[in-house]
């Protein structure tokens, strides 16, 4: 699919008084979203030369179509996706085939979010986001820059993470991403060789710093667009 897309945005959130998710909040994380999505990241300078030709202007806006709120006091809603549904406390998804669904609560065992890769149950198709971790929020620390969201969304479009959580040999299925065989994490510096190449540390697929990661690469965006073609799991968007 090519050419623009507009992705309607449901922020589902169960309140925990003690990390507030705010309407800045919000509205951070959307700009941040719309910034990574479209190729206008300020970081992006950082890129090494021999990557600036993978650079990739996604293309995609996000759009608040929904805010839902419910109180909650469970600080550890762990990853068995209780949160997408009302009848366990949570709140349910809005018309996942026309919507991306976020759920922000408390994850707890330092998990700053997950998500749900295309094609699988609509009722709990989405991504979550712990609540410090959504959004420019000093409590995130250097998760506290709203690129989790980047990066779970970056599942949600069927993207794997960079080293394709393997050895050298397990592929991301992304031609112009080098293998690596691990993640990175802090800020690394350049160059940092794994498998024999340098390892683009600076992509939002990677585990470094929210501030470190900047980039998606050209066959990233196939990648994702790819699902949006006639017949892909989210062609419903497009239609
Ligand atoms: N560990 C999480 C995952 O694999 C998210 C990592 C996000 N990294 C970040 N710098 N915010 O989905
Ligand atoms: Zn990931
Ligand atoms: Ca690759």
């Amino acid at each position: 699919y090519q050419g623009s897309i507009t992705i309607p945005v449901i922020i589902n959130i169960l309140e925990d008084a003690n990390h507030p998710v705010t309407q800045a909040h919000i509205n951070s994380q959307i700009a941040i979203l719309n910034e990574d999505y479209n190729d206008m990241n300020p970081g992006t300078g950082g890129v090494p030369n021999e990557f600036n030709n993978a650079v990739a202007d996604v293309d995609i806006t996000f759009v608040v179509a929904a805010i839902n709120r419910k109180a909650s006091t469970k600080t550890s809603w762990g990853t068995n996706d209780a949160m997408k549904h009302s009848n366990l406390g949570g709140i349910d998804a809005t018309d996942p085939a026309n919507n991306l669904n976020f759920w922000i609560c408390e994850i707890g065992g330092g998990i700053l979010g997950y998500a749900q890769f295309p094609g699988g149950e609509l009722d709990t198709d989405g991504v979550v986001i712990g609540s410090d971790y959504f959004g420019e929020n000093p409590a995130g620390g250097q998760y506290g820059h709203g690129r989790t969201a980047t990066h779970e969304v970056g599942h949600w479009l069927n993207l794997r993470h960079i080293w394709g959580d393997g050895g050298c040999r397990q592929d991301d299925f992304v031609a112009d991403t080098p293998s690596s065989d691990r993640a990175n994490y802090g800020c690394p510096s350049y160059p940092t060789v794994h498998c024999k190449t340098n390892d683009m540390t600076m992509n939002y697929m990677d585990y470094v710093d929210d501030n470190c990661m900047y980039m998606f690469t050209n066959g990233q965006n196939d990648r994702m667009r790819a699902i949006f073609s006639t017949g892909g799991a989210r062609e419903s968007f497009v239609n």
